[in-house]
């Protein structure tokens, strides 16, 4: 039985406030977590208040629900305290910060009651038994830095790696790897929000760096690594011209929709994340028409981890993968349900930190738990390898 919630201010990757949750139990169970946050955020996305306001509306709504009513082992009955205790279909009351920091604390306090590592608790006995491929951003731009790509993440993704930790290794190798490239090319550039390199360079010039650095990992590591993309396209979609605006020229959305897909063709890609705006599902379904048997199509502002979103998805074939957030919806049982209705229906998930996150390691455990294909957290940095290392403890079995 929880006991005790407390929430808290702490700050994030970026320097800015986020909320932190404990739970606790009576039998002594502890869990801790903390939101993390967006920039390039979906318009359909659970609502982030304001840490003060989200802390303040959560201990007077969701707090008086949950200590002494609620198990922290149960978190389907968590999740809809916190559901019922906001009263919006948003989380616009309490906020999706605290939702989703309570509801990962309380997972965690659950855990700690049995004694059995998190992504085993949320998984149970008959899941968990894969780690994820981890998708790793080394070259990027569009919300996340000032001056450099229009596209927003440039994606190395081993997909060969006999194992996560080969997987991590080969990501950072890249990262390595492109500093190296753009040494040589004399670009000095500093790294954005996730860590990526953000060179004042454009798009071209990078397809051609991470190719180029993605080919040198192959041959070094000797097994197959990918190349994929987060376009970020609702960011450089104009609702007014109705045109992706890219820093050198515009594309209507039948030229997004021949441009990405020649760029599959070109480099091969094996991923690629919101390549049009978050509002068309019409062109979303026809690039996967044109590609999706060659590389996965993702919705991340395009499904904001909402299932009623992902359903309108499937019944209009936009897509063959989602990209699950839990912050975007709120609670960890939302994050499931998406990812269990997208395995349903044959489409990929994929996990994801923020581009403002904290030390926090709830979606390495989610990604096992759930046994998705990949997890897109990032390739450097302490709150990103927080949870890339997690994730080798998770496969030695060291959590
Ligand atoms: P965000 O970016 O966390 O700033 O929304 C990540 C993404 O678009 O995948
Ligand atoms: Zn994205």
């Amino acid at each position: 039985l929880i006991t005790d919630i407390r929430l808290r201010r702490i700050l994030d990757s970026r320097g800015n406030p986020t909320v932190e949750a404990d739970v606790l139990t009576e039998s002594g169970g502890f869990g801790r977590a903390a939101a993390p946050s967006g920039a390039s955020t979906g318009e359909y996305e659970a609502v982030e208040r304001p840490p003060t306001e989200a802390i303040a509306a959560a201990r007077e709504h969701a707090v008086p629900r949950l200590v002494g009513e609620a198990y922290a082992g149960n978190q389907r009955e968590v999740d809809a305290i916190l559901h019922a205790a906001d009263g919006t279909d948003d989380f616009s009351e309490i906020g999706a910060n605290s939702a989703v920091a309570i509801s990962m604390a309380a997972a965690k306090a659950g855990a700690d009651v049995l004694g059995a590592p998190l992504f085993q608790h949320l998984g149970g006995t008959f899941r968990g038994q894969n780690v994820p491929i981890p998708l790793g951003n080394v070259v990027g731009g569009g919300e996340h830095a000032a001056d450099a790509t229009d596209i927003q993440e440039f994606l190395v993704a081993p997909v060969g790696a006999p194992s996560v930790e080969d997987a991590v290794f080969a990501n950072a190798q890249a990262h390595a790897v492109v500093a190296d490239l753009l040494a040589e090319r004399d670009v000095a550039c500093g790294k954005g929000d996730e860590g990526a390199w953000a060179p004042s360079i454009d798009d071209s010039e990078a397809f051609e760096l991470v190719e180029a650095a993605v080919s040198q990992v192959e041959d070094d590591v000797g097994f197959e690594v990918g190349f994929g993309l987060d376009v970020a396209g609702a960011e450089l979609y104009n609702n007014d011209s109705e045109n992706y605006e890219y820093s050198d020229e515009n594309r209507d959305t039948a030229e997004q929709i021949a441009y990405v897909a020649e760029l599959v063709e070109e480099y091969d890609l094996v991923y690629v994340e919101d390549p049009l705006d978050e509002d068309d599902y019409e062109a979303f379904a026809q690039l996967t028409d044109e590609v999706g048997d060659q590389t996965l199509i993702c919705g991340d502002d395009l499904f904001v981890t909402n299932t009623d979103r992902l359903r309108e998805g499937i019944d209009r074939d936009a897509a063959n993968s989602i990209l699950i957030k839990p912050n975007q919806i709120g609670t960890l049982t939302d994050a499931v349900d998406a990812i269990e209705l997208a395995t349903a229906n044959g489409y990929d998930s994929v996990v994801s930190h923020r581009s403002g996150e904290t030390e926090d390691t709830t979606i390495a455990h989610l990604a096992v738990a759930t046994d998705v294909p990949f997890i897109k957290t990032g390739a450097v940095g302490g709150e990103r390898t927080a949870k890339l290392n997690e994730l080798i403890r998770i496969a030695d079995d060291a959590t």
